[in-house]
């Protein structure tokens, strides 16, 4: 049956409550569940969510100075997910994406949670940002995130409160992801084809889990938390009046990225600048609705992107905003939003570099594949690094994640990056046939909130999670010593 586009209400996945809280934590709790529930409609669809939701809960968290104001999280992840359709037990990973947590609680890709076990995650909450929590099992990451195991996690610290933003009911995620189903009769059941193991595409987009939505705004600004959680498909946002083409001089507001606010807000205009997010970044943007008439409407298009081998024209647009109330907006953009220190290059204490190629039928890094003892880096704590990113190949693009800290980018090919692309991240996309340089310091963002740093194994790989679970992903250590 068609599906129709453009008439199904948006969803906002449900913020959660902690079941208690204490002077310094509030304790959270959630289930790994199976569940069927109606995405294409008239249909039942089986997924695997985060208390049978997809995408899962939203976590908001008072993050900050945790002297002053800023609180610790303990969640609760209880695994209920079963067997598999071999029949094989689902043993669950929870990495939260974009948390400096200490090794014991960033989710190794062996460090599982057996079905029918439950683990406690503390995180430190260190710094205010867009990030989310996703399965990381070794070898079936792909598979859990594309069943649904992903839900966003949002810190939020008193300067940010402070400044005149949308907040609220005009604070919204945006949570994209392809899917491809099969469909018969009632039963609509998600697909993973990886594609010997290259990578997995949908035909169909969704957006927090609705196929082709309508959000109905006030002519105001809004802000949205934009998080790319597809396995393998990139996007290139941009705004449109038109479903079909791009209408000229429609604007975004780029005010964030991977590891919270930009120095300055970038604004972008259809039709020469458009907004790239690969897969795990996020981006936040403020789009002013006042540009348009009540009564007017906008589409949220992806106008296809070099490096991905998927042009499918069904998802060139993902989703409309009708405009359809006048309300007074007291928020405004400010000028400069926060100040992102730039880490100083002349005290480098190593540059690394990490060829990230395709081999045979597996995806290698420097040529080797995964092996949980094998570690790569040994960075001390509060060294600065250089770490280059080099991507021979053609035909596919590698958006590179590093766990526990965020860096700087410095350059592509030499050249500057996007200036979206100039606040802290975690994610950095390295196209075909380029070199990204990125700076990273091995300790706390915020040295005086964190007494020490934290010491252990963490890992590093290709998000796009077909080549992450055929092998690009590696291990790096900090601060024992070595080089
Ligand atoms: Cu978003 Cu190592 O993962
Ligand atoms: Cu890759």
């Amino acid at each position: 049956p068609q599906i129709p586009r453009f008439e199904m209400p948006l969803r906002i996945p449900p913020v959660l409550s902690p079941q208690y809280s204490d002077a310094t934590t509030d304790y959270y709790e959630i289930k790994l569940q199976k569940a069927r529930v109606e995405i294409l409609p008239g249909t039942t669809t089986e997924i695997w969510g985060y208390n049978g939701l997809l995408p899962g809960p939203t976590i908001r968290q008072r993050g900050g100075n945790p002297l002053t104001e800023g609180r610790q999280s303990v969640v609760r992840f209880i695994n209920e997910l079963g067997v598999d359709a071999r029949g094989c037990d689902i043993d669950a990973v929870i990495h939260l994406h974009g948390m400096a947590s200490l090794p014991q609680y960033d989710g190794f890709a062996t460090d599982f949670i057996p079905t029918g076990y439950f683990k406690d995650y503390i995180y430190p909450n260190d710094r205010a940002a867009t990030i989310w929590y996703h399965d990381h099992a070794i070898d079936k990451t792909s598979r859990n995130v594309y069943m649904g195991l992903a839900g966003m996690y949002i810190v939020e610290d008193e300067f940010e409160r402070n400044l005149p933003l949308p907040k609220g009911q005009y604070d919204v995620p945006l949570i994209l992801r392809d899917a491809f189903f099969a469909q018969t009769g009632n039963n609509a059941e998600l697909v993973f084809d990886n594609r010997n193991e290259r990578s997995t595409y949908g035909d169909i987009p969704l957006v927090n889990g609705v196929p082709w939505p309508k959000m109905e705004v006030a002519n105001r600004k809004y802000r949205f938390r934009v998080l790319n959680a597809s396995a393998s498909r990139a996007f290139q946002l941009a705004l449109s009046r038109k479903a079909d083409r791009l209408t000229l001089g429609e604007k975004i507001a780029v005010i964030g990225s991977d590891g919270g606010l930009l120095e300055a807000p970038v604004v972008l205009t259809t039709p020469y600048q458009t907004l790239e997010i690969g897969m795990a970044e996020r981006y936040e943007v403020i789009i002013d609705f006042s540009q348009y008439e009540v009564g007017e409407s906008v589409y949220l298009r992806n106008i296809g992107f070099t490096g991905s081998i998927d042009t499918d024209a069904r998802i060139h647009t993902l989703m409309r905003f009708d405009v359809v109330r006048e309300e007074p907006d007291d928020s405004r953009i400010p000028n400069s939003l926060r100040a992102v220190e730039r880490l100083p290059i002349g005290d480098v204490d190593k540059v690394r570099t990490f060829r990230f190629e395709r081999s045979f039928n597996q995806w290698l890094i420097n040529g080797k594949g995964w092996n949980e003892n094998r570690v790569d880096a040994n960075p001390d704590v509060g060294d600065i690094e250089i770490w280059e990113f080099v991507n021979p190949g053609s035909g596919w693009f590698h958006p590179i994640h590093v766990h526990l800290i965020d860096m700087q980018m410095l350059d592509r090919n030499g050249m500057p990056v996007r200036p979206y692309e100039r606040g802290w991240k975690d994610v950095f996309h390295v196209g075909e046939f380029e070199k990204v340089r990125v700076i990273g310091e091995f300790g706390p963002r915020n040295p005086k909130f964190v007494k020490g740093f934290i010491r252990g194994k963490f890992m590093m790989h290709c998000h796009n999670l077909v080549h992450e679970d055929h092998s690009m992903m590696t291990v790096f250590e900090v601060g024992q010593g070595g080089d």
